[in-house]
């Protein structure tokens, strides 16, 4: 495996066209939702390092892992271990945290977390094997968490899984995911990540969603796009989404990721590959390719397996 670093090929850099947003923020998640699914659970020294290289590699938002139970997600049941190691960064780089419920939200604010992140589900089948909630009962279980966290100042991010479709209940209404979205913001979450859990929205569905989000109430400033790339589709998607106004996408450094609790959940839109995009239609990121790619190469030994992302293997020759 080599890395090209900083020597990559070029794309025709053209300038942001056709109502294109200039700016995207990456939402990084390869450090939770990446290592969540992981078989092996990765050193936390490891973590810390993976998080420390994606920040020098420029990434601002990095998503650093979840305090929920132990049990549920024993991969992230380091937390406690794992965020005083990331007190040394930059007070600019972001490090948001999943928590479930006011138990998670006091783990997480002992220990100093800033920006956290409630998860809920648009169907019933994943809020249940997820949450072990009804949809109903877990937005119960976040109020209290968002008026505590807002009351702190602290950034609340309302997760929204299964937004197209679901392992258990197939294609998801539109309708049904518009009024868990409206009841998200409600509870006074500052931003919204709408979660393709298991990649099978296609750009037409991501249009039609958005929409109809904006029709009942819910600004595009508001929204964050979260695509899994199980059908190939997480990047036609994302540019559905940015078309429409949207600036913050969720990604994952090398395509890392899943869901433990939905079946067929592969990983995340690769980071590299959003880059790239982005890099040819001339809108800025602030992203270091080279060294983002050779986190990812790295990330990739220390897994024992090659990135899924096409772009990293393509920069990186890796087999
Ligand atoms: P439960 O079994 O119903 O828990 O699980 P409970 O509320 O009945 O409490 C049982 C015990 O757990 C109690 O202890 C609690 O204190 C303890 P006891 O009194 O019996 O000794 N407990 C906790 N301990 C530590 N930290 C906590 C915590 N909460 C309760 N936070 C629960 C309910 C929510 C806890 C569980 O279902 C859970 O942890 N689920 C997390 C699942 C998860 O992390 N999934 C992956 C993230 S979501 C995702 O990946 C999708 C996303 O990427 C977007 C997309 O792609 O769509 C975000
Ligand atoms: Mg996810």
């Amino acid at each position: 495996m080599t890395v090209q670093g900083l020597g990559l090929p070029m794309t025709v850099a053209a300038p942001s066209t056709d109502g294109l947003p200039t700016h995207i923020r990456i939402h990084e998640v390869g450090a939770r939702d990446g290592l969540q699914n992981e078989q092996t659970t990765v050193p936390t020294e490891v973590k810390a390092e993976f998080v420390h290289r994606l920040a020098e590699a420029g990434l601002t938002t990095i998503e650093a892992t979840s305090f929920v139970h132990p049990k549920w997600v024993p991969q992230l049941a380091d937390a406690e271990d794992l965020f005083p190691l990331l007190g040394d960064l930059p007070a600019a780089i972001a490090l948001p945290v999943l928590v479930p419920n006011e138990r998670g939200l006091d783990r997480a604010l002992a220990l100093g977390a800033r920006r956290v992140a409630v998860f809920a589900s648009a169907t019933e089948s994943f809020a249940k094997a997820n949450l072990n909630r009804t949809v109903d009962e877990a937005l119960a279980m976040f109020d209290p968490v968002v008026t505590r966290a807002k009351d702190d100042g602290v950034h609340v991010r309302g997760y929204l899984s299964m937004c197209f479709g679901d392992p258990w209940e197939g294609p998801v209404p539109i309708p049904q995911v518009v009024r868990v979205c409206r009841a998200l913001l409600d509870l006074g979450c500052d931003e919204l990540s709408l979660g393709d859990t298991i990649g099978v929205a296609t750009p037409g569905h991501v249009q039609a969603l958005l929409t109809a989000l904006n029709e009942a109430g819910v600004p595009t400033s508001a929204l964050g796009v979260h695509f899994h790339d199980t059908y190939g589709q997480a990047l036609a998607n994302t540019l559905a989404a940015l078309r429409h106004g949207v600036t913050t996408v969720d990604a994952s450094a090398g395509g890392l990721g899943g869901c433990p609790y939905a079946k067929s959940a592969t990983g995340n839109l690769a980071t590299e590959d959003l880059v790239w995009m982005l890099r040819g239609l001339g809108i800025d990121t602030g992203v270091d390719l080279g060294r983002l790619t050779a986190t990812s190469v790295w990330m990739a030994r220390q897994l024992g397996r090659p990135s899924p992302s096409r772009t990293v293997r393509a920069l990186s020759h890796q087999e």
